[in-house]
């Protein structure tokens, strides 16, 4: 939301659907602030279809406190590199949660994208 108010556009919430009402209570509850309803959409990182569904790629892909269970580290960073294709950048909140979750992250990222 932030950064619709400092002029990004084209700017989607994604979360999984049980988190998706909470999402959209708290972008209703700024909507004096913002002046727009954002686009929100649920989107898991293992559902490739929901992901295809986007309109890819993505300049920007932000994400924060979202390494914390090692089952999801493959498909988290899977929709990560499909999220921004060859060019966009992934914007990463990080706190260390899992060590395990935590060490196949960094690996995998390591690999996925490198330079
Ligand atoms: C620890 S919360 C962090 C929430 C928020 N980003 C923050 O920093 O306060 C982890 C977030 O990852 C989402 N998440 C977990 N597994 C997911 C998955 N398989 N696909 C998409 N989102 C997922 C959760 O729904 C939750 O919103």
């Amino acid at each position: 939301m932030g950064l619709h108010l400092l002029g990004l556009h084209n700017i989607v919430l994604t979360d999984i659907a049980t988190v998706m009402p909470a999402l959209k209570r708290n972008l209703k509850s700024n909507k004096p602030i913002l002046g727009k309803t954002l686009k929100t959409t649920q989107l898991y990182w293992t559902n490739s279809d929901q992901i295809k569904a986007l309109s890819l790629p993505f300049d920007l892909v932000i994400a924060t406190d979202v390494v914390y269970i090692e089952d999801t580290v493959v498909p988290l960073v899977s929709a990560m590199e499909a999220l921004i294709g060859d060019t966009g950048t992934v914007l990463l909140g990080y706190q260390l949660r899992s060590p395990e979750a935590h060490q196949l992250f960094w690996e995998i990222c390591g690999r996925a994208f490198a330079p």
